[in-house]
């Protein structure tokens, strides 16, 4: 048989771990689509093939043979473990796919990797796609959010494809083209980013709620869960309720209980924030999340640091409701400061990547299928529709307008816990990023007295142009300065 008889499937997935295999069946599963599969040891795709008969999947055992097996413009989706994985296999489909194809990476890519990488394969003449998926094994097949990268024309083959095995919100799908080259992976990165400051929110919320009213797991779940139902619903606040519900078999204790309380990490919140260092934007919501998950993982500096004092006195919450209804619209006021910093995140990444992302489009493919899919996301939508420069997303009416309403349970939460020795980082840097933001003016006049003094940096006037420096060892009177800010 030619190559081309042997050419039956329109798209292909490459590595077929929890993934790949999900995706290559949600692939499977719709209408007109042949799927190809590879997996570097066979075992995984015999392993596929044996469970999913129904799948229809044309197997391979080389790339030769992959590349043979799909019709022209070749369209190969890549699903292998991030780095090292990534490369060897676009190396190996480079060689084997011709110029006009489609190589897809689907995998957690830093977005500088994808730009890279995108670069190189260019100039084979083959179209290389860096896609942010969310929605973990569940997404990836039942329909995840996803967030392609790469060129207009490989968009024109890949778009309806993606758009047939995306989530569905609101009748339509959770894809878009984000932008060129590592649009789509920054866009995913910051998507995980929000994910941090989200869950930490929740977490730190659940731990007011329980020290201070003594509510059980339970209990919790019980209030989260009827939080879902107003402007906090989402997947996190419902799947928080779930877990805080589940009861060990082992012990008949909340599971919550007997989970060791140090988090893990597989690096997009790290990157998130080294990223947002570089572009100079605050995203202290998530940073929070961030260095939160790692001070829970540092069990020698938390059993030395035990015995430190805390508050002499634990204010008691007198009314008990209240207490959760305010703990209720700090998460709320602090989502919106976590989104807002994820946003002018975007912004300032397309700028510096010179990438044409339409931030109302990717509030809109977040709606459904991913991680931080939630019920606000549509006020983001509306707020870029009715102003799409604007330059924070807090300042949007809507937005002003919804924090506005918390401003006091916000404060007495953040007050509360500090009394009481509750750590709340998140709301806590979310409430002073929001005062900072707000505030007529900043002490940052004072730091840029001091970097006067010790560095000669300079500093600019309220009342006049111009560059300034005072000779403070000298006579301490002013003079014209070039610019060394
Ligand atoms: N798990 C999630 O919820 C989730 C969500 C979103 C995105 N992602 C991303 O999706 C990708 C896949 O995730 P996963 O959890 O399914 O798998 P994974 O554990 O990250 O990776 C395992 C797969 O990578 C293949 N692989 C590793 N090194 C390779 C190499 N040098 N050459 C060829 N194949 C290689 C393995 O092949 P062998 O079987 O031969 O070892 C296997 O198929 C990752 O980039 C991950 O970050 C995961």
């Amino acid at each position: 048989m030619t190559a081309a008889e042997q050419a039956t499937a329109n798209i292909g997935v490459v590595g077929l771990a929890v993934m790949g295999s999900n995706l290559a069946r949600n692939l499977a599963s719709r209408e007109g689509n042949t799927v190809a599969i590879y997996n570097r040891s066979y075992s995984k795709t015999e392993t596929l093939l044996t469970e999913h008969p129904e799948a229809g999947f044309v197997p391979a055992s080389t790339y030769e043979e992959f590349a043979a097996s799909l019709s022209t413009p070749r369209t190969a989706i890549i699903m292998v473990q991030a780095g090292k994985g990534t490369d060897a296999v676009i190396d190996a489909l480079t060689e084997a796919f011709e110029p006009g194809d489609i190589i897809v990476d689907g995998g957690n890519a830093l977005f500088t990797d994808t730009i890279r990488r995108e670069k190189a394969v260019r100039e084979t003449g083959i179209n290389f796609v860096g896609a942010g998926i969310s929605g973990g094994e569940e997404g990836a097949l039942l329909g995840p959010s996803i967030m392609p990268g790469g060129s207009a024309e490989a968009w024109q083959t890949l778009g309806p494809i993606l758009k047939s095995i995306a989530a569905i919100a609101e009748g339509e799908p959770c894809v878009t083209h984000v932008g060129t080259d590592g649009a789509g992976h920054f866009v995913k990165m910051i998507h995980n980013g929000i994910e941090y400051a989200d869950m930490q929110l929740i977490a730190e919320a659940y731990d007011l709620i329980r020290q201070g009213t003594g509510a059980t797991p339970a209990e919790i779940a019980d209030i989260f869960a009827e939080w879902n139902k107003g402007e906090l619903e989402s997947y996190l606040i419902e799947i928080t309720a779930e877990v805080l519900r589940q009861v060990d078999a082992k012990t008949d204790k909340p599971l919550v209980d007997v989970i060791l309380d140090q988090a893990g990490s597989k690096g997009t919140g790290v990157w998130t924030v080294q990223t947002a260092l570089d572009l100079g934007v605050p995203v202290s919501g998530i940073a929070e999340a961030v260095f939160a998950r790692a001070v829970s993982s540092k069990p020698a500096q938390r059993a030395a640091s035990s015995a430190l004092p805390g508050p002499s006195e634990i204010p008691v919450v007198a009314d008990k409701a209240a207490f959760i209804e305010d703990v209720r619209q700090a998460v709320y006021a602090s989502k919106i400061i976590a989104y807002s910093q994820g946003f002018d995140a975007i912004v300032a990444g397309a700028e510096e990547y010179n990438w044409d992302i339409k931030k109302g489009e990717i509030a809109k493919i977040w709606r459904g299928g991913c991680i931080i899919r939630a019920r606000f996301l549509n006020r983001i939508t509306e707020a870029y529709a009715e102003n799409p420069g604007l330059v924070a997303l807090v300042a949007a009416p809507y937005f002003t307008e919804a924090i506005g309403g918390t401003q006091d349970s916000w404060r007495r939460v953040v007050g509360d816990a500090a009394a009481a020795g509750i750590p709340t980082p998140a709301f806590s840097s979310s409430l002073a990023y929001y005062d900072s933001l707000r505030a007529p003016r900043l002490p940052a006049a004072l730091v840029q007295g001091q970097r006067d003094f010790f560095g000669a940096h300079t500093y600019k006037r309220v009342d006049m142009d111009g560059t300034f420096h005072t000779l403070w060892s000298g006579d301490r009177t002013e003079i014209e300065a070039t610019d060394s800010h």
